[in-house]
């Protein structure tokens, strides 16, 4: 465990991984562009130069130095129908190595808050609508991202067996990205 215990009413440090993909581009165009970081706010975006985060070792050590107090959590393997397809294994293993050396090296910091982002297609494939997050685990989803789309549900187990009381909020977003800004 880090030692750093994080004043909740001091600046915020926000560490974002997958920095330099489709979501994390817009939000720093937000952020940097737009105007929306507030006063005394300092944004980190990472890329998979920075540290690859399939490696415990190396996502501990990007932790350990920039000391984030809030994350949002982009990176990912990420692909299409096709690519998940034919590589659903790497689709799981990759993917929930990633997640789960960030949740814990945000653990390990104190760090006070981390959003990671989900995706619709992790719903069951046979649902009914509206869908919402109670509903993630009510079925398998589709075969054709079975892989990734069960890493992701594991963020929302892994987010639950957080939920202890120790102060680290764990927030899953499931979005489909077709908002994600001027890019
Ligand atoms: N795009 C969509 O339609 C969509 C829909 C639903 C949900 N999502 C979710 O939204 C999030 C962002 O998606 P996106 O479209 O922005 O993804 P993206 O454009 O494919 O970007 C992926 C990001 O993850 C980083 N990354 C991948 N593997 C890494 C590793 N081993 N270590 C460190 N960084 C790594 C990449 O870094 P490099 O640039 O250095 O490779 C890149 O910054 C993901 O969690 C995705 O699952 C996306």
């Amino acid at each position: 465990m880090g030692d750093r215990k994080v004043d909740q009413n001091g600046p915020m440090r926000v560490l974002v991984t997958g920095g330099t993909g489709l979501v994390g581009r817009a939000i720093e165009h937000v952020v940097k562009e737009e105007g929306g970081a507030r006063e005394g706010e300092e944004w980190i975006f990472l890329s998979s130069k920075d540290a690859n985060l399939m490696d415990m070792g190396e996502t501990r050590a990007v932790f350990q130095k920039h000391q984030p107090t809030h994350i949002i959590h982009l990176a990912a393997m990420v692909g299409g129908l096709f690519k998940n397809m034919r590589a659903n294994l790497d689709f799981w293993r990759n993917n929930i190595y990633i997640n789960d050396n960030v949740l814990q090296a945000a653990h390990e910091v104190d760090a006070v808050r981390v959003v990671s982002c989900l995706s619709t297609c992790i719903f069951p494939d046979k649902t009914t609508y509206p869908i919402d997050e109670t509903m993630i685990h009510n079925g398998p989803p589709h075969e054709s991202n079975y892989g990734y789309a069960y890493a992701k549900r594991m963020i929302d187990v892994h987010n639950s067996c957080h939920s202890n009381g120790k102060g680290l909020k764990l927030i899953g977003w499931n979005s489909n990205c077709k908002g994600a800004g001027p890019q």
